[in-house]
């Protein structure tokens, strides 16, 4: 892929910049609930600020349908990125209309103007050039550094950037440079842990990862599957069968290589009794809803003695205690390897950050679907709409 040019080398002084962050945060009674994402952002904004431009951030914010809906606006995000950057940020409720185009056209150098959700406008979605020339009439340059988004191809990661001078901005720029180092030049043994319910979710980057790693780690509800292939009866727990076949082709392609949980912590419902089993004792009634202590002792053995670690998904129902003790004891295994480590996706990084070790990751990613499209192989949209090539 053609160097992604860098937000660094943009010359932005005096300039108005339309500037394409993730902060999808999660929010709880109207208000953020989690800084990651705005945190992550502030790199990018500062330099942005100090270098004399006036700047338009502009964010989606979970999943409204091209509808205006108030319980995702971005205001109070808006509050909390001027809290955090230390600065006056202008909130304007409009994405790319008459008032949206007012406030950007009287920003002075270094003022900060945020836009309303950009998923409130039908044309997000759907990539359309008409949004797409609307939000770029509101700039002279456009700065992408909403890695957490660049799986989509959507007007504001996508199609805007062929409409104006661009740059990836600092943040994505690390993200990519990471995550391609995983995947090109990782560090041996390169150990890779993947969680999640569902296993059909995760097949492409299983299959893509596989012949990349030296272990994959499996857990979560995902690993239920992987226990039919291997013909054990996992009673009431989730189970998606028609993708056995894969399953087992894929542990019979890369023996030894795949782990499955030695314990599960198993209840007829997530409202307990809790026990736990061997895999092959799971009764007819009961749900596999945690790995057990003996699957993270193993685990952490192996995660310890690894060059690189990638963690992406909960190895059981994390929000549900007692069976979030399995998705923790990762979390601080993870924390505590020598080796590299990175983690992406919301659960995972929710885990490290109850497991109060989410400081001692080296990667700890913004995007959770972008970093496993990523690993994929796949050109995010996004990213590539930010080279010649894209
Ligand atoms: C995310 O949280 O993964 C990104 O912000 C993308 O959100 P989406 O899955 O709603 O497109």
């Amino acid at each position: 892929m053609t160097p992604l040019p860098s937000v660094r080398d943009l010359p932005v002084k005096g300039r108005r910049v339309f500037l394409r962050s993730d902060l999808n945060v999660p929010m709880k009674d109207g208000r953020v609930a989690d800084d990651a994402r705005i945190l992550a952002s502030l790199p990018t904004l500062r330099l942005l600020v100090e270098r004399g431009a006036s700047v338009v951030v502009a964010s989606h914010l979970g999943r409204p349908r091209g509808q205006r809906d108030d319980r995702f606006s971005l205001a109070p995000v808006a509050e909390r990125l001027a809290q955090l950057a230390q600065r006056p940020v202008e909130f304007v409720d409009d994405v790319a209309g008459e008032a949206a185009h007012q406030r950007a056209g009287a920003l002075a150098p270094g003022e900060v103007l945020m836009l309303q959700n950009l998923r409130f406008e039908p044309g997000e979605e759907r990539d359309d050039p008409d949004l797409a020339r609307r939000l770029a009439s509101l700039a002279d340059v456009y700065v992408n550094d909403a890695f957490g988004a660049a799986h989509r191809a959507h007007a504001s990661t996508h199609a805007l950037a062929r409409l104006l001078p661009h740059a990836a901005g600092l943040l994505l720029l690390e993200e990519v440079r990471v995550l391609t180092g995983l995947l090109e030049n990782p560090q041996r043994p390169f150990v890779c842990i993947l969680g999640g319910a569902k296993v059909s979710d995760k097949l492409p980057v299983l299959r893509s990862l596989l012949p990349r790693v030296d272990r994959l780690l499996l857990g979560g509800g995902m690993a239920n599957t992987f226990f039919l292939a291997r013909g054990l009866a996992m009673g009431q727990s989730l189970v998606e069968p028609p993708q056995v076949p894969e399953a087992r082709a894929l542990l019979e392609a890369y023996p030894g290589r795949v782990e499955l949980p030695v314990d599960l912590v198993v209840a007829p419902s997530p409202e307990g009794p809790a026990r736990t089993v061997a895999p092959d004792a799971v009764g007819e009634q009961d749900r596999a809803l945690d790995v057990g202590g003996a699957t993270v002792d193993a685990y952490a053995r192996i995660i310890a003695g690894a060059g690189c670690v990638f963690w992406n998904g909960p190895v059981g129902m994390f929000e549900k205690p007692p069976f979030d003790q399995g998705t923790l004891g990762i979390a601080r295994a993870v924390a505590e390897a020598p080796g590299f480590t990175v983690a992406g996706g919301g659960d995972s990084l929710a885990a490290l950050d109850r497991a109060g070790v989410l400081h001692q990751i080296d990667h700890a990613s913004t995007g959770g679907g972008a970093s496993l499209e990523l690993l994929e192989g796949r050109t995010l949209p996004g990213v590539a709409a930010l080279t010649d090539d894209g």
